[in-house]
């Protein structure tokens, strides 16, 4: 542990043999595909699939009739899984209503994927368009159609959070200074590498089986078996190699409809396996998106720097369903007063369903919006003070002992304060490349249009779930030996975190063979399938190390005692718990929110050419207290990546969506960063101040570089054109009409 053990799976991705969801279907498989409603807002009037049924090739056509319990969501059961006429398995949620483009229609099961592209062709169906509310001033106005009137509600602003701390007329009264803004938001598409795709059969003890990509095996597995009416123990999925989730994968997107489709073609005794890959095109429209929303906010401080007072009213762009909105809601909320200490602040979040593409978890869960409208404050409070930004960070840092925005103590170990010394002492250092635009970029005319400036941002986010979601995390380890070993010869370990590209399977290996002593090469995994792991919660919230961690050194204890007592081999299972949290209080807020936080500063320095509105980051400086390293190599890798992921966020990423329809689903309209765009030089800064509960003094970090790149950039923005700009991505375009040039 600490050293770079090479990826486990690094051999058999870069010669090609890792077989991803895709790429699993035997010779004999059936082709299956999903059809898309492509209505933003309407009813059903008529579907017809005589004619799909029909079509060449065609093994069979399943509908709404055909679900057994047609409802589903990850933390909110608000979705038909099939919209339809039929009102077998029924909900309250009507199914006859396509709420969004991407709603599911019918699933066609074919010999080959273009006989089941032509028979999608051939299903008919009627439609009634309905009024649309597809953005949130079209859902927030006073006659907006109710897009879940199942609900109960008379809005469709249908899930809120509020912080009441304080005095208010005191904090305002004690401002020397007060900057008020609103932010805008932007939408962000995942983008990962492998699409949505699987393989479904039921197998020989009749067991739905599914390989599938996500983030939470035993959490796929309840969704599949509600929606089939089966018992958990009668569903199997299992995840091969997975290009990539970063949040986008949370929610289920092609898990329930292979599993329908194998459980229904076993019925009526066709055995074959079946399996599906979406197009990139399917792929944007079919999963959810980073929520685009509003933060309107007003914050105080005094002469000296303190902040007195904060105001903030977030609202987020949830689309048709709620996938996590009302979790990273929470994320977004407390993230809008930064990881500072703030006497008096009056916080309003609201969740908005739209008729527009869900929106969900991706990479900082909310964070990243809240943090964008704190520190953007924080930058415009130093320039209204004359102060220096990373001075005035310090002055408001939380701190060990420091009562947080939800008024209880934060978990012992703050270490903000560190990482921000650490970032400004790294930043204050020459940059070793100076020189200007990358060699990718085209040459500027005039050189004299090159303006440069500098910016700082510093955050902080929740490891683990949050706000009282039930939190755990099994492992298994099993020591073997002969009856005359004094110690075990080799180990095995089960568990269900997914391996989502990050290097996780790798770690896991790393920390079995710290617990246990044994050498990493006598530590085998046996990963991500129900059938054989506990429940390990999803690859998510920065918590998977943590957690596994944890889950992995109980489980190395207790394989110890059973190995002391003489058997052979030994078995030991342990299900780590982490300190308790606790929901919002509805009307103050108060709650202990999280067990566990990263802390991250970023540090950005950026050309822009004013005759084009082209920014170049020449240096970026990323922060991050990981409280001990497992990896260094698989931990830099995740800075830099989240960094680019950042960088795309805030320059080029630009999702077009109107009349509830994405308009570029594609990588060639859909701009993520290329090795031309990415920063120059990007420094990863690593401190290792020990979490006092993680394992071997770890800590999350996955999300955090997602925290802090933008409000760095636009602070850097401001410091070379003297203009702020409140909403991104900052593609040249705008900048250019900004700079007015
Ligand atoms: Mo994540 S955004 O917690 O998958």
């Amino acid at each position: 542990m600490g050293a770079d053990a090479p990826r486990i799976d690094a051999r058999a991705k870069v010669t090609g043999q890792a077989r991803y969801p895709g790429d699993r279907a035997p010779a004999d498989a059936l082709h299956l595909k999903v059809v898309f409603t492509n209505r933003p807002h309407a009813r059903l009037l008529r579907l017809e699939t005589a004619a799909a049924e029909a079509s060449p090739g065609v093994v069979a056509v399943f509908t709404s009739a055909d679900v057994p319990v047609n409802v589903y969501g990850l933390t909110l059961d608000d979705q038909p899984v099939l919209i339809g006429l039929d009102t077998t398995g029924h909900s309250e949620v009507p199914s006859d209503i396509s709420r969004w483009e991407a709603d599911h229609l019918a699933v066609v099961v074919a010999e080959t994927p273009k006989a089941a592209q032509e028979a999608a062709a051939a299903i008919e169906a009627d439609w009634e368009d309905l009024p649309l509310a597809p953005d949130l001033d079209a859902a927030l106005a006073s006659d907006a159609p109710l897009i879940h009137p199942e609900n109960g509600l008379d809005t469709n602003a249908y899930y809120g959070h509020r912080i009441r701390k304080g005095d208010m007329d005191a904090g305002w009264a004690a401002a020397a200074v007060i900057v008020e803004s609103t932010y805008e938001l932007p939408h962000q598409e995942h983008a990962y590498l492998q699409p949505e795709a699987g393989l479904a059969h039921v197998d020989e003890q009749g067991r739905v089986t599914v390989e599938v990509a996500g983030q939470w095996a035993h959490e796929d597995r309840l969704q599949i078996a509600k929606a089939l009416d089966l018992d958990e123990e009668q569903v199997r999925v299992i995840y091969p190699p997975i290009g990539g989730a970063f949040g986008g994968r949370e929610d289920v997107s092609v898990q329930i409809v292979l599993a329908l489709a194998a459980y229904r073609l076993h019925q009526i005794g066709e055995h074959r396996p079946v399996t599906t890959t979406w197009s990139r095109e399917e792929s944007i429209l079919g999963h959810h998106k980073r929520h685009r929303g509003r933060i309107e906010t007003r914050w105080g401080a005094d002469a000296d720097g303190k902040i007195v007072a904060v105001q903030s009213e977030a609202w987020l762009d949830a689309g048709a369903y709620n996938y996590t909105s009302n979790k990273v809601l929470g994320n977004c909320h407390l993230a809008q007063a930064g990881p500072y200490e703030v006497p008096n602040a009056h916080i309003d979040s609201h969740a908005v369903y739209t008729h527009s593409v869900p929106a969900g978890a991706f990479r900082g869960f909310g964070g990243p919006q809240g943090s964008f409208a704190a520190e953007a404050q924080m930058n415009k409070l130093a320039e209204a003070l004359d102060m220096d930004p990373i001075e005035i960070r310090r002055i408001n840092a939380v701190r060990d002992g420091s009562i947080g925005i939800t008024q209880t103590p934060l978990p012992d170990g703050v270490t903000l304060t560190e990482v921000i010394n650490a970032c400004a002492a790294e930043a204050a250092t020459a940059s070793p490349h100076q020189s200007s635009f990358s060699p990718f970029a085209s040459l500027p005319a005039e050189p004299t249009a090159l303006l440069r400036g500098r910016g700082f941002a510093c955050s902080y986010k929740n490891v683990g779930f949050s706000f009282g979601f039930p939190e755990r995390c099994e492992a298994g380890i099993v020591l073997h030996g002969g009856p005359d070993d004094t110690s075990p010869t080799s180990a095995e370990v089960h568990h269900a975190g997914a391996e989502v590209g990050q290097g996780a399977h790798t770690a896991f290996l790393q920390m079995a063979a710290e617990a246990t002593g044994l050498p990493l090469d006598a530590v085998r995994g046996d990963f991500s399938d129900t059938a054989s792991s506990g429940d390990s919660g999803s690859a998510s919230a920065s918590r998977l190390t943590w957690m596994a961690g944890n889950s992995i050194l109980g489980a190395a204890e207790e394989a110890d005692k059973a190995w002391r007592n003489g058997d052979r081999p030994a078995i030991g299972h342990f299900r780590y718990v982490p300190p308790p949290t606790e929901a919002l209080d509805p009307d103050t807020g108060v709650c202990v929110p999280n067990f566990s936080y990263g802390y991250v500063a970023q540090f950005v320095e950026l050309t822009v050419d004013r005759d084009t509105g082209h920014i170049v980051i020449d240096r970026v400086v990323s922060t991050h207290d990981v409280g001990r390293v497992i990896n260094p190599s698989l931990l830099v890798g995740q800075i830099e990546g989240g960094v680019v992921q950042a960088h795309g966020y805030t320059l080029s990423e630009n999702l077009h969506v109107a009349d509830g329809r994405v308009l570029n689903p594609r990588l060639s309209t859909y701009l993520i960063p290329g090795i031309g765009d990415v920063p120059t030089t990007i420094d990863s800064l690593v401190l290792e101040l020990p979490d006092p509960i993680g394992p071997w003094g770890a800590r999350g970090m996955a999300e955090m570089p997602m925290m802090g790149y933008a409000p760095a950039l636009v602070a850097a923005l401001h410091d070379a054109t003297g203009m702020w700009f409140d909403s991104f991505p900052l593609t040249p375009d705008r900048v250019l009409e900004a700079l007015g040039t």
